[in-house]
């Protein structure tokens, strides 16, 4: 078969598995000439591992220069009747073979991050794989539901504000378009399970789990992501559902790090810039923003993807000589700001001017939108260099790759 592209509004229906492959080995090469991380963590396990930050991160651990071995846990799917499966699941499989080929262990653990024997079958593998002990835990989980453990239901996490509901254009990756759409003021209820979702629960379940296990090294960090943004945007996302939910991980980090002091560890929360990834799509009225951001920040030449912010978080701000706290700069809250360059205040005067004037008829010509899109497809391995999209691909081919 040749595998083509299938966008359904803001999700893609398939996958190019060999552009995948070239993906990642593009970040390979970013972080194998970028600068090195140094006294960076050797044993790591990533939780949402298969793309965006979570994938980056390995990605920068392995080749950046910390020289990592790593676990990864994701929730992708497989090759089958039904399609080629997901992009998540062909990332996991190249980077493990460019990893072993670099003398590294990179095992993978495709199952539902939130359930028991998940949690069991990652600390079986760190003592197997890793020696017993983790020296950092990446938490960079996005979904939206998350089953409730006591009944089996699920939360369902919303993209909602939780005070007037803002109308704002969002966009259709299918038809090209921006239509309007209203963002509907979010009940209690709705709130309180996108918190469960999105917010730090389950990352302190994580922590507290491995610590029983005692499979946490002495000194080990653990690092979530975040996102806050300018104030134009604070409606829908900083004080929206998405919002409280970050706040919560905020706390559960300053919870999570007096903890880990008792093993003379860390945990921190990275804010991160506005990306394409497979989660921030649905982001509705976010979009006239980020196309602004992106026309922007590549004119001034300080854009950022995925892997050049892990790569800059890591090897400037995460690692210090020595694990001292207080030498990893963070703001007043203690996160860690990278988001620096996308809120500098002649960028985001200038992302103003520009949404000021944006509409469905030129936001292809006042936003970044060629590049957004091809972000996007690029999740899903299409439209890179060097990849021969006629090729004829057998599904027995690929269901022959394992994770
Ligand atoms: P993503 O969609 O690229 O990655 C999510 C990962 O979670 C994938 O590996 C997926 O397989 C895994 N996953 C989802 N549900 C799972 C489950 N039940 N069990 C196991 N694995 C599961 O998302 P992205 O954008 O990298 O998000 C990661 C974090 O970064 C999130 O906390 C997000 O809020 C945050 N962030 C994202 C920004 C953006 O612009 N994309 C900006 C700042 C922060
Ligand atoms: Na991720």
């Amino acid at each position: 078969m040749i595998i083509e592209p299938v966008i359904k509004g803001v999700v893609a229906r398939s996958c190019h598995p060999y552009g995948c492959q070239q993906a990642v080995r593009k970040q390979i090469d970013y972080v194998q000439q970028a600068k090195p991380i140094e006294h960076g963590a050797k044993r790591v396990l990533v939780l949402g591992a298969s793309s965006g930050f979570g994938l980056a991160s390995r990605i920068a651990h392995t080749f950046g220069g910390a020289e990592a071995d790593t676990i990864g846990v994701s929730f992708e799917r497989g090759p089958s009747e039904k399609g080629v499966g997901s992009a998540g699941w062909y990332n996991n499989i190249f980077f493990r073979q460019e990893a072993e080929k670099a003398g590294r262990i990179a095992t993978n653990i495709v199952g539902d991050a939130f359930s028991q024997p998940v949690r069991q079958q990652v600390i079986e593998a760190i003592n197997k794989d890793l020696g017993g002990q983790v020296d950092l835990v990446v938490y960079s989980l996005a979904t939206g539901v998350r089953p409730n453990p006591e009944t089996g239901e699920m939360w369902h996490s919303v993209i909602k504000t939780t005070g007037q509901p803002v109308v704002g254009p969002t966009l259709n990756l299918e038809t090209d378009s921006l239509a309007e759409m209203t963002v509907e003021k979010a009940t209690e209820q709705e709130i309180a399970d996108t918190v469960k979702v999105m917010g730090g629960e389950d990352w302190a379940d994580w922590i507290q789990c491995l610590s029983e296990a005692g499979v946490l090294a002495q000194g080990c960090r653990t690092v979530a992501y975040s996102y806050i943004g300018p104030e134009v945007t604070y409606p829908i996302y900083h004080h929206g559902t998405l919002g409280r939910a970050k706040e919560h991980m905020h706390t559960t980090a300053d919870t999570l790090n007096t903890q880990l002091a008792a093993i003379g560890g860390q945990a921190h929360v990275a804010v991160c810039k506005a990306l394409v990834t497979k989660a921030s799509v649905f982001i509705p009225a976010f979009t006239p923003y980020m196309l602004a951001l992106f026309k922007v920040m590549k004119q001034k030449g300080t854009h950022e993807g995925c892997i050049e912010q892990m790569q800059r978080l890591f090897n400037g701000r995460f690692y210090t000589l020595i694990n001292h706290p207080q030498d990893v700069p963070t703001d007043e809250q203690r996160l860690i700001r990278m988001d620096d360059w996308e809120l500098d205040p002649e960028v985001q005067q200038q992302v103003s001017e520009i949404m000021a004037r944006m509409s469905a008829e030129n936001f292809t010509e006042l936003g970044d939108y060629a590049g957004y899109k091809q972000d996007f497809m690029a999740l899903n391995g299409f439209g890179l260099a060097g990849v021969d999209y006629q090729q004829d691909i057998s599904l027995d081919s690929l269901i022959v790759l394992q994770p």
